[in-house]
């Protein structure tokens, strides 16, 4: 499974490739609107060349027609970027045209196994189940990832299922068990993945005793 960050922080991006686990980035309209007075496509391309990864870019119109071209634009950015589309009947069609022309599409807003089918029947390279938002209001949103794993899998559809709406690292481990490709997750998700208090300790002891050792004296001439 691959790791993801889901931000449009420039500088978290920069310390999640510093690392050297970041596979792409995830970004969506109110997470550019956090990034106060960030141009949209700067801050893409400055993402797609830290990323060096798939790096999605959604678009704001809600018709066929003004999604193709917002996405034709945002696609012409960068290699990697990939364009978000919401799963409507509009974004369905226009999955559809973007794949036709090759453009790499994620398919956001999917919150029930049908909408995924149609996502992958339309071509979208990826969709993305929001389960974080599905468990607050009370439903099982790790359930819906597993369900769309598998249906992917019996069906051989290649579209692949991005764990989005994570929450904490214990939905990163529930997405790599049931087998989501991808899981995108907010910074401080991805650090509290790496960080554990006998991490911290043993290296502590570690070095301590390093600096105890007993060093063999110099012989004398
Ligand atoms: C995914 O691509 C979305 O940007 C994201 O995961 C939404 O998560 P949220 O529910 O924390 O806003």
């Amino acid at each position: 499974m691959k790791l993801f960050l889901d931000t449009a922080n420039v500088d978290e991006v920069r310390q999640g490739a510093a690392m050297g686990v970041l596979g792409g980035v995830t970004t969506n309209p109110s997470l550019m609107a956090k990034e106060r007075g960030a141009d949209f496509r700067q801050t893409v391309i400055e993402i797609c060349e830290l990323a060096k990864g798939p790096v999605s870019a959604e678009v704001t119109a809600l018709d066929t027609a003004g999604m193709v071209a917002q996405g034709r634009e945002v696609a012409s950015w960068h290699e990697h970027v990939v364009v978000k589309l919401p799963i409507t009947p509009a974004g369905l069609a226009a999955c559809r045209e973007l794949r036709g022309e090759g453009i790499a599409v994620n398919m956001t807003l999917c919150f029930s196994v049908n909408q995924g089918l149609l996502a992958a029947t339309v071509g979208a390279t990826y969709v993305s189940p929001f389960l974080g938002r599905l468990d607050d209001i009370g439903h099982d949103g790790m359930a819906l990832v597993a369900e769309l794993v598998e249906v992917f899998r019996v069906q051989r559809f290649e579209t692949q299922v991005l764990a989005a709406s994570i929450r904490h690292p214990l939905h990163v481990v529930q997405a790599a068990k049931v087998g989501a490709h991808i899981a995108t997750m907010p910074f401080k998700v991805l650090m509290q993945m790496v960080q554990h208090p006998l991490t911290d300790v043993g290296l502590e002891r570690f070095l301590a005793d390093w600096e105890r050792r007993e060093v063999p004296k110099p012989a004398l001439a």
